[in-house]
């Protein structure tokens, strides 16, 4: 049986129970509208934990859109069927006022990560990400919490913060998870509208078609080259196309100056935001 709780108090109580018999206990926050990308994260924690706990919180202060915020879906029931045939054992869904009594105004300092791509054209809203998710490691107390790739600049915050507060809990990374025409599942697909969805998997074709080949290009080509497939299609409205270090998240001059890459894109399609990426090596 799936355990529902609304209150901090009511899910400490759970976990500790569960922590005081010895058991591991695995962490997947979400803000719901569940698909099979969110479900792979839980069944990941399934297998490598105990008791799994997933959180179900529309975060206010990472939205930096009020429009976004309102039309975020909000399927709380449905979620919690989703969840029942995972083997998760606790959803936890407060309300605002049952997370945030008062501002929270909690400082980070993330020095470069949060300048670039999300960051710059989000003002505020990984602080956000940060305030909420350093709140749920506190009540939920996991051995492990799960993240997804396709959030690659919120995992390397996520990570940074965790390292430099010294938590006592393992990030666990998990791979991108698509549809079968490529486009990485997302809340926000659905959304698109006929026209759009059928054009969207382009993010995807733009950044896998340069994999094999990124090496005969410098950074800056491969970048406009991306660009340039992308914008092909008039639907899209591109924020960023950036090539940056996986570690650092910052561009640089030449393949060799960087031990791990990545490729990182932000556009709108329509009034729907979609972000992707790809690891070149
Ligand atoms: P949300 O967008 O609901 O995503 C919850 C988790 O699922 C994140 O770690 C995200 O990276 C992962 N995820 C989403 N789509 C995925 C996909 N197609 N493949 C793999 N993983 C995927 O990210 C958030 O919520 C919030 O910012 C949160 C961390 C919960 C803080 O409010």
């Amino acid at each position: 049986m799936i355990e529902l709780t609304h209150t901090i108090l009511e899910t400490r109580a759970v976990v500790q129970k569960q922590i005081s018999e010895g058991k591991t206990i695995g962490f997947v926050p979400t803000m719901g509208a569940l698909h099979q990308g969110h479900l792979e994260l839980v069944c990941q924690a399934v297998l490598e934990n105990d008791f799994v706990v997933v959180s179900i919180f529309v975060n206010p202060i990472q939205f930096n859109n009020a429009d976004d915020l309102a039309k975020y879906p909000r399927t709380l029931e449905s979620d919690i069927l989703k969840l029942g045939e995972t083997g998760c054992k606790l959803v936890f869904a407060p309300s605002a006022d049952e997370m945030y009594p008062e501002p929270d105004l909690t400082k980070f300092d993330f020095g470069l990560l949060d300048k670039v791509m999300e960051g710059k054209f989000r003002p505020g809203h990984f602080k956000g990400v940060a305030i909420v998710v350093k709140k749920l490691l506190e009540i939920v107390m996991p051995t492990k919490a799960y993240f997804g790739e396709k959030d690659f600049q919120q995992l390397a915050i996520i990570k940074k913060m965790v390292n430099k507060l010294q938590m006592p809990v393992l990030i666990v990374p998990c791979a991108i998870v698509r549809e079968p025409d490529g486009l990485a599942m997302s809340s926000r697909n659905a959304r698109l509208t006929e026209a759009e969805r059928a054009e969207a998997p382009v993010l995807y074709r733009a950044l896998s078609g340069i994999k094999e080949n990124y090496s005969w290009f410098i950074p800056d080509g491969i970048r406009q080259l991306i660009r340039g497939e992308i914008q092909e299609n008039q639907l899209f409205r591109i924020e960023y196309v950036d090539i940056v270090d996986t570690e650092t998240l910052q561009p640089f001059e030449d393949w060799s100056d960087v031990e791990h890459a990545v490729v990182c894109v932000a556009a709108f399609i329509g009034n729907v935001r979609l972000i992707d990426n790809i690891v070149l090596y």
